[in-house]
């Protein structure tokens, strides 16, 4: 069975080809990243305008690269939920009228779920695949969650984040040092010329399996203002220009393993709790990060390039989908929901 799965949630035009949920055929991504550089993060309607532009271009290589006409293609898989407004809009518009035009059956897809079935996609057989029943450590630019996954398509949350995401606290983080957009790259990058233990940032107090991570990202700031002798009412945006260097990369590289200690921490929690679990796995945008890919040697991450915002794991999670009895939905009124839990 091959799938077209398109993924336009946030600043990624992505669409890709995969057969039977795990052989990816072709995998196009245009990414926004340079136009938002220069802003330093996302803006909405900017992001939603890059979409229509790129879109069918994008979709077109997909089939040409995957050697496919219509067809060859079994069904369409689109991003519905969660994501910006204005960027969802774009994907599902198109995928509704092209389902409508080539009579495809359409499936709509929770884009956390794509990113956890990422780990499915290029194994090369069943037994080399997550086995059930797992934890799902959801790390990306919106979410930090553990997933209880009793089987394929079963999803119930076990922990959450109560203010930041990890990727958003990164993104955070690289603004306070002045490192550039997207900050998980950059911190990534700057940390390794860094000393991880030069400077101490305290976990969180959370209960349970729940995360926080506005206050270590506000940690980084203070201790950055103390650093440099400035008083905390110093404005955050200037401290960038009094930073030497090396100060930089100790900050990113100590932030950076706090971070991941903090998210290793609750995970080995989980597996207390949960003595069932038979695989981990690790996805989204952070889960592309080298130092959480060491801490955690034993459980699964995606290939790097399919660890950010790409079509192959749409599609990878619509078979999985399907292959769990889910119908197609309608072309004709398929909604977006721009804030939505992966349990409904
Ligand atoms: O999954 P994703 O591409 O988009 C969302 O669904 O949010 O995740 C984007 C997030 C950003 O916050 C970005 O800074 C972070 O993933 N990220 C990383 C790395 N690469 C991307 N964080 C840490 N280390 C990385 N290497
Ligand atoms: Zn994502």
């Amino acid at each position: 069975m091959k799938i077209l799965g398109i993924e336009t949630s946030c600043d990624e035009t992505a669409a890709a080809i995969v057969e039977d949920g795990a052989r990816i055929l072709s995998n196009v991504v245009v990414s926004q990243i340079d136009i938002f550089k220069e802003y330093g993060g996302v803006i909405p309607e900017v992001a939603a305008r890059s979409h229509l532009e790129a879109i069918m271009p994008v979709i077109n290589k997909a089939l040409s690269d995957a050697a496919c006409n219509w067809d060859d293609i079994d069904a369409i898989a689109v991003t519905h939920a969660p994501g910006l407004l204005g960027s969802l809009l774009i994907g599902t518009l198109t995928a509704r009228t092209l389902a409508i035009l080539h009579e495809k059956p359409l499936y709509a897809v929770n884009h956390l779920k794509s990113h956890v079935y990422a780990n499915w996609l290029d194994v090369e057989d069943k037994a080399s695949s997550p086995q059930f029943p797992l934890l799902a450590l959801v790390v990306s630019g919106g979410h930090t969650q553990i997933l209880y996954m009793k089987g394929h398509n079963q999803f119930e949350i076990i922990g959450t984040t109560v203010d930041d995401a990890v990727g958003e606290c990164f993104d955070k983080v690289a603004k306070i040092l002045g490192l550039p957009y997207p900050g998980g790259p950059s911190i990534a990058k700057a940390a390794m010329k860094g000393d991880d233990s030069k400077y101490k940032f305290p976990h969180p107090k959370v209960e349970g399996l729940d995360f926080s991570f506005s206050g270590l990202k506000t940690a980084v700031l203070r201790a950055v203002q103390k650093e440099l002798g400035l008083p905390i009412s110093h404005p955050s945006h200037d401290l960038k220009n009094h930073l030497s260097e090396q100060q930089i990369c100790d900050f990113a590289a100590s932030f950076q393993k706090t971070a991941v200690d903090i998210l290793v921490e609750k995970l080995v929690r989980a597996l207390e709790k949960y003595p069932d679990v038979q695989s981990v796995v690790v996805a989204g945008g952070v889960s592309a990060n080298r130092e959480l890919r060491k801490a955690l040697p034993e459980a699964y991450f995606p290939a790097p390039s399919l660890s950010g915002d790409n079509g192959a794991m749409v599609a990878a999670a619509a078979f999985y989908e399907i292959q769990t009895g889910v119908k197609p939905t309608d072309p004709y009124s398929l909604n977006i929901y721009p804030r939505v839990s992966i349990e409904k």
